[in-house]
Parts: structure tokens; sequence; C-alpha cells
């Protein structure tokens, strides 16, 4: 790998060094974007159950967090979004929140929290964390008493509804609504004799958004973080919390895709303005939402900043490219499809709105595993690949533990090796009724599952890939973490490590790769990604060869790639010419 380090060739790149959100004036506007730190930002999201144990118990913490907070700010991120570390009896690993205002006696304590915050703080970056208002714990003070009578204050806090009954007398559920992790999204609850609605586990009923005082107290516990001093929220499942109206059967069609049904109800539009209205905008913060079943054509009603609502919020089409009505098994998908759907972004996007870019995170794959070659011979240059394109393309790119270094899928074998409530509840629903047999079921799933993801961070070789002193990890460690591990990949010049390392250091001089335009240059080239980001008179080149083979490549339209800025393989340049010699999963920044 080779970056021109010279001063020289930095400048040429540069569009202006004026065009930074510090020192805009808000009235300035970069290319038709209003200058904001979010948009110039690199994120990295931290699963705090697997990122360090501190403490040896196998359970990452936020003491362990601490410990690496100069690693994270090497690499060059600024802003950490930290999945929940909230008070939580785990049934879902923290997004079943018993608590908001206090932090997981697993994960540390409040002193903890502000230990690290001020860490993060003082090294010049910022931190977001969860916001999982969608449902609560049923171990949530609120549900307690919810779930205790029909006339406790807090009944209308949830969704409860009487049951139907079949013609033989046998209870059903209010509707046939199926939850996202197996079953039924009612449960049936004895004391009151109604079921409450659960989008997700049985542990985690959904909060009722149209009753105010519900409202009032997301809005306090946003207001107490924000206080402490965090930057904003990544907004889990935000779009599902308005729910349909009268809450009608889905039918056959809807029940291929019940996301698009739930998401974006019809009173989506009045809580957000309201939120962003007594909460976010008194403060500088960023919010991102977790736009599960939101197509990009809906993403400008969420994220316009004339309307007042989210910053920006995760589309999941190209992470889930593949997969039959968005949660089946990952099928076959080719680059252009793949090209298409960033082409939709930039088309559909506008100067009003702000895009994400991420291809992992806790709910799926390993990048390179899913998206790439994690073959020993194209691990490393494809995983420095897929970097390259997340850090290119246009929006604020997000970063997922441990891809920085390559890390891959884990081998399973067997239901043991799993934690995931998701995978447990489907194996119950799907094996042991019949319905497939645990051959097929465990090949989808080894290739799909989140804890794939979830395996702890890879420190080095000791024992446990130094995640932990104890030798119980609450998820096993991948095997690999003798060769993939940060310790080894920071004092090797090739790794993916350091290559991330000096492509967040290049991003972070060059404004196109923020606010210039976008364009691919090629979008019916079955391995070639090829795009320019433009801003005013510079433009940078990006060339991507997404196979592994060696591919002779001729720039459309008579371009030249001109002055070579970055490519992820040790060879002499290729500059000033229209033909390049792409190795495997090789990838190329220039300077036009
Ligand atoms: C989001 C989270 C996922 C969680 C679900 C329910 O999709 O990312 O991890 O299981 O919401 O909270
Ligand atoms: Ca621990």
């Amino acid at each position: 790998m080779r970056l021109k380090a010279s001063l020289a060739a930095f400048l040429l790149c540069l569009a202006s060094l004026a065009a930074t959100a510090q020192d805009k004036r808000p009235d300035q506007l970069v290319n038709g974007y209003e200058p904001k730190w979010w948009k110039e930002a690199v994120v990295y999201q931290i699963y705090p159950r697997s990122f360090q144990d501190s403490n040896g118990d196998g359970i990452g913490d936020l003491p362990g967090i601490t410990q690496h907070l100069d690693y994270l700010q090497s690499l060059g991120v600024n802003v950490i979004w930290l999945s929940p570390h909230f008070d939580s009896p785990n049934a879902d690993n923290g997004y079943d929140i018993r608590d908001y205002r206090k932090v997981m006696t697993e994960f540390g304590t409040m002193a903890d929290f502000d230990t690290l915050l001020a860490g993060i703080k003082q090294r010049h970056m910022r931190l977001i964390i969860d916001l999982v208002v969608n449902h609560t714990s049923d171990e949530h003070q609120w549900f307690v008493m919810s779930r205790s009578s029909k006339t406790n204050p807090y009944r209308d806090f949830y969704i409860w509804r009487p049951g139907k009954v079949a013609p033989d007398g046998t209870r059903l559920p209010p509707n046939n609504y199926p939850s996202y992790f197996s079953g039924s999204a009612w449960q049936y609850d004895a004391p009151t004799k109604e079921y409450y609605l659960h989008y997700f586990a049985v542990k985690q009923p959904d909060l009722n958004w149209a009753n105010p005082r519900v409202r009032e107290e997301v809005f306090s516990l946003m207001r107490f973080w924000l206080d402490k001093g965090v930057s904003g929220f990544r907004m889990d499942v935000i779009p599902l919390i308005s729910k349909p109206t009268g809450l009608p059967d889905l039918t056959p069609e809807q029940l291929k895709n019940p996301s698009a049904t739930f998401a974006n109800g019809p009173q989506l539009t009045e809580y957000l303005q309201q939120m962003n209205r007594e909460v976010l905008s008194h403060y500088d913060d960023m919010t991102v939402g977790e736009a599960i079943g939101t197509t990009v054509a809906q993403t400008p009603s969420l994220v316009d900043d004339r309307r007042h609502e989210l910053n920006m919020i995760f589309n999941f089409d190209a992470v889930r490219i593949g997969r039959a009505g968005g949660e089946g098994p990952r099928g076959a998908w080719t680059l252009p499809q793949l090209k298409a759907i960033y082409d939709a972004h930039a088309t559909l996007l506008g100067k009003h709105d702000w895009d994400t870019v991420f291809l992992s995170n806790h709910d799926n794959p390993r990048l390179v595993s899913a998206f790439g070659d994690d073959s020993a011979a194209f691990r490393a240059p494809s995983a420095k690949l897929l970097e390259t394109m997340i850090l290119t393309l246009r929006g604020t790119p997000f970063l997922y533990q441990g891809d920085e270094l390559g890390m891959t899928n884990y081998p399973f074998k067997s239901l043991a090796d799993y934690n995931d409530i998701a995978v447990k509840n489907a194996y119950k629903a799907r094996v042991e009724t019949g319905q497939i047999t645990p051959d097929v079921f465990f090949a989808a799933t080894a290739r799909i599952s989140r804890d794939n993801a979830r395996t702890p961070m890879q420190w080095d070789n000791s024992p446990e890939a130094g995640f932990t002193s104890g030798t119980h990890p609450w998820l096993a460690v991948n095997p690999n973490y003798p060769q993939i591990n940060a310790a080894a990949e920071a004092r090797d010049p090739d790794s993916v490590l350091t290559y991330t390392r000096r492509l967040i250091a290049l991003r972070a001089h060059t404004p196109a790769f923020v606010y210039g335009d976008y364009q691919d240059l090629d979008p019916w080239h079955p391995h070639v990604f090829a795009y320019t980001r433009t801003l005013g008179p510079d433009t940078c080149l990006v060339i991507e060869n997404f196979s592994s083979e060696t591919i002779p490549y001729t720039l459309p339209n008579n371009l030249k790639a001109a002055h070579e800025l970055l490519s992820n393989y040790p060879a002499a340049p290729e500059e000033n010419t229209p033909t390049l010699h792409l190795q495997p999963w090789e990838s190329r920044i220039y300077k036009q």
C-alpha cells in the first residue's frame, strides 16, 4: 500500500481548507449543503458487551472502552456510537431497557460512564448513545405497573387489547401481527386477561406513543443524557413508534414485508417534530434513526432539514441486498444492483437531506464476509476496498468495531454456539416444528446471524484475544484471532488497520468526500465500481475491483486517472492513463 504523503499531493485534493463546519458561518453553504460537524464526522460503533472486559467476568464493560480511547483516537474517528449501556435484564442484549437512567450493572457505574465521556471529550471526539424507546423491558417499572391492573395510571403506557375468541372457544391474539423474533407480536397476560403488543421479544413490550405522558417521559430521559454531555442519539427502530390506525390484520401481501406497514405510521411526523421542538433543537446534537421499513424515497420525509425531525437515517437496502423480504437468507446480488442502490440515494436525497453509509453493524454479518472475500488470499484487500467505499461514498460513514481489522464471520457449528434470541426463537419456530431441517436452518443462519458481529474484539494474540483476562467470554472468540488482531495489525504497514487509519486521515483532509457531488461513471460494469466526488474545481476518482480476478479497466468518457493518492496494493502507481491494471479487490483513489 502506498500513500503519497507529500504535503503537496494532499493539498491538491483539498477543495478548500475553509470548507469545514468550524470556520463557516451557518448561512454559508458548501456546494449547497449547510456545513455541520456530523456531516464531516466518521462514526465508530461500539457494542459494549464485546469490546473489552476490564474485570475478567467475560463481559465487555465501560472501563474496558475507556482503556482503548487512544486506539480510537489514533484511528481518526470523530464520533462513537455506543450500543445500549442501560440497566437491562438482557433478553436482547440491552435493547430491552429496565431503567433508562441507570448503567447496566455488568457494564459498570454512572461514574464509569462519566469517566468514559470525559475521556472521549478530552480526545476531541463525541459520544452518541442508543435511544431505544419503541419498547422497554417487561421489567421496567412502567410495565410492571401497567400489567398490574386495567385501572393502573400506567396502563396506557403500553398497547393492550382484549383477545379474540375462535368458534371453538380458543383464545386468539387481537390481530395477526408477527413478531420480528418469531411467533405472534401479541402476548396474553394473565393478571388482566388482555394481550400486550411486542414487535420484538415477549420481554420487549411496545410503548404507547399516542399517550402524551409516554412522550414526556422519553423527552425527559433524552434531556437527562444530553445534559450529561452526550452529543445525540442513534434511535432504535424509530419509524415503528407510531402504530397503524386501528391495528387491522395485515393482508397476505403485507405479511410478506410487515415492516413496510409497521413503519412510518400516521403520527410519526407529529411525534418526531415534537421531540425536535422540545428536546433536540435545544442542543448541538446529531440524530440517526434506524429506519427499518423505510424506502430511500421516504427518507426525505424523516431527514429534510426544513421539517425539523432527524438529521439522518439508516436505510437497509444496501446492507440487506439479496435478502428476500428484507429478512430472509442472503441470496445472490450483483455489483450493478449495489451501485443502483447508491445511485437511488444520490438521486432521491437532495441538498436539504443528509445520508449515511454503512454495510455492517451489530445486527448484520461481518463486513468482509458479507461483501468481500474472507478467504486467506483476499480477506485483507477486500476489507480495505470495502472500507474505501464506505469512506468515500456520499454520506456520513459508520464503521462497526472490528471491521477496521477485517474481522470475519464466526465458524458456527450448532445451536449452542449462538446467543442471539432471534436465532433461538427462529430455531424453535421453524426447526422444532419440522418446517425446515436443521441443516437448512444452520446453513442460512451461519451466514447472516447477528452473532457474527458480536464475537469479542480481537485485540492481541494472548488467550481470548486479550478481550478478557477470564476464561469465559460471554460469546466465543473467533479462532482466527492469532492472525487477525489489533496488536499485530498496528505493527504491520500493510494491515487492514494501518490502511484504515490512512484512509480516514485522507478523508479528513478531503472535503470533496464530504460535500462533493457523486457520479457513478460505469453503472453496468459487473466488477468495477468507478465514481467521482466533485467539489468545485476538485474531483476525486475512486476505482474498486469487486472481484478476485485481475482486471484491465479502461475508464469511460475519455477519462484518465491522474494522481494516485491511495491504493490498497503495494505496487508502483499507474498515473495519467486511461487504462488501469487492477489487482483482485484493488481499490484506488485519484486526485483528478
Ligand atoms: C434494533 C436493534 C436490534 C434490536 C431491535 C429491537 O433493530 O438494532 O439489535 O434487537 O432493534 O430493539
Ligand atoms: Ca466485565
